[in-house]
């Protein structure tokens, strides 16, 4: 597939804006989607049941259930792994608030542990001093598609006998030791959100261990609804399920992605080596881990020096016709979680990062030329950021 490119007409400049991400539809899944929308079968149906299909057969046979996002997944996965009002699940405080959320949303207490500062991901070390009594589930997350360390985790959940609810929202197609994420593991949730490396415009998908979790996924997923006979005249409801299923035709645009996903992750891999080599290291910019094995890199991020505005640096880079992504404040800061009884300082690592962290443009439709662009842009907005602070 020929990607269209990755800049757009910006009506406010005459320059062409290159935004943070887009994605890549091919000619084919749009005239598939039209498809879909001409059958009479628009919502959960044959298109579902075959992208599910694809994705087992993807992560070694293992049940999936695609869902309307990752945010449902993760739901659901706490329900199935038996987390409840009172317990504790142990999660980073860097990463998208839906980690958190659901958590609370399960009646359940997010407790935060800080995250390495190299890999920018939960410090592993540091969990099993969180566990108490109360501990249900652990809920890490491979941020910008870097895998958590699968052996590590796994060890100190079986040390303490916890369920791991893996947030891979942003890890489809990255591997740990050659295999894929989702292919391994507990409950393992993925995200197609418009952004993520393979989309269905929303939704997201959910990897159980067997047939029986898949069937209280489906309940969990649908309103609790079971059918009972043959006959179309046989319901019953045994659980308060949501309405989280996902439309045929978001899942033929999956159909249409899933052909791509390696050929996407082989361009943002190249695009990434590009920053790593046109990167001027005398900005003081902290680059990502350069971890060419595991991750997919779904995004390329950069800590901004401690002295950079990183608002003057935002709107700079703007202006410069390049977008940028904040990804992510510090979850414990948020005044929901304040709330809570977090404070600055409780997290130092995730805190530095959540300040200083921008995300630099990274999609497979992405040339050469606007890495290189990217790079030269850099200089001039960082400088201007950095006076900004001295005169402030
Ligand atoms: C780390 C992480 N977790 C969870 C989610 C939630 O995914 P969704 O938007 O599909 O609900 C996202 C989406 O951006 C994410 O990046």
């Amino acid at each position: 597939m020929t990607p269209p490119p990755a800049t757009d007409v910006n009506p406010d400049m005459s320059a062409p804006f290159l935004p943070l991400t887009r994605p890549s539809i091919d000619e084919a899944t749009i005239a598939a989607v039209g498809a879909v929308l001409r059958s009479g079968w628009i919502s959960s149906g044959p298109k579902v049941r075959e992208f599910e299909a694809q994705l087992s057969m993807l992560f070694g046979g293992r049940p999936v259930r695609a869902v309307n996002s990752a945010t449902a997944a993760m739901e659901i996965a706490l329900a199935l792994a038996g987390v409840q009002a009172g317990d504790e699940v142990i999660t980073t405080p860097m990463s998208w608030v839906a980690t958190a959320n659901v958590i609370l949303r399960a009646g359940a207490r997010p407790v935060f542990v800080d995250c390495d500062p190299q890999t920018r991901n939960i410090d592993l070390e540091r969990i099993a001093a969180a566990v108490t009594p109360r501990t249900r589930a652990l809920l890490p997350v491979d941020l910008a598609g870097l895998p958590v360390d699968r052996e590590r985790l796994y060890a100190v959940a079986h040390a303490h006998r916890l369920r791991v609810i893996e947030d891979a929202a942003q890890s489809m197609g990255a591997n740990w030791g050659g295999r894929l994420i989702g292919s391994l593991g507990d409950l393992v949730s993925i995200s197609f959100h418009a952004n993520k490396n393979i989309t269905t415009a929303e939704g997201g998908c959910l990897v159980l261990n067997d047939a029986a979790e898949a069937r209280r996924c489906e309940l969990w997923r649908l309103q609790g609804v079971e059918r009972r006979g043959e006959s179309w005249d046989g319901m019953d409801v045994t659980l308060a399920g949501g309405k989280y299923n996902l439309t045929d035709l978001a899942a033929c645009i999956g159909l249409g992605q899933l052909p791509h996903l390696a050929a996407f992750n082989a361009r943002r891999r190249a695009l990434a080596r590009r920053y790593f080599e046109r990167l001027d290291p005398a900005l003081g910019c902290e680059l990502p881990p350069a971890d060419f094995a595991h991750s997919n890199w779904h995004m390329f991020q950069l800590l901004l020096p401690e002295h950079a505005v990183r608002e003057v640096f935002i709107t700079r880079m703007r202006e410069a016709g390049i977008g940028i992504g904040v990804h992510y404040p510090a979850i414990h800061l948020f005044t929901l979680f304040r709330q809570l009884g977090h404070r600055p300082g409780d997290f130092p690592h995730a805190e530095r990062i959540g300040r200083s962290t921008v995300s630099l443009p990274l999609c497979p439709a992405m040339q050469d030329a606007d890495v290189d662009r990217v790079c030269a842009a850099l200089g001039p907005a960082l400088a201007a950021a950095t006076v900004q602070r001295a005169g402030a």
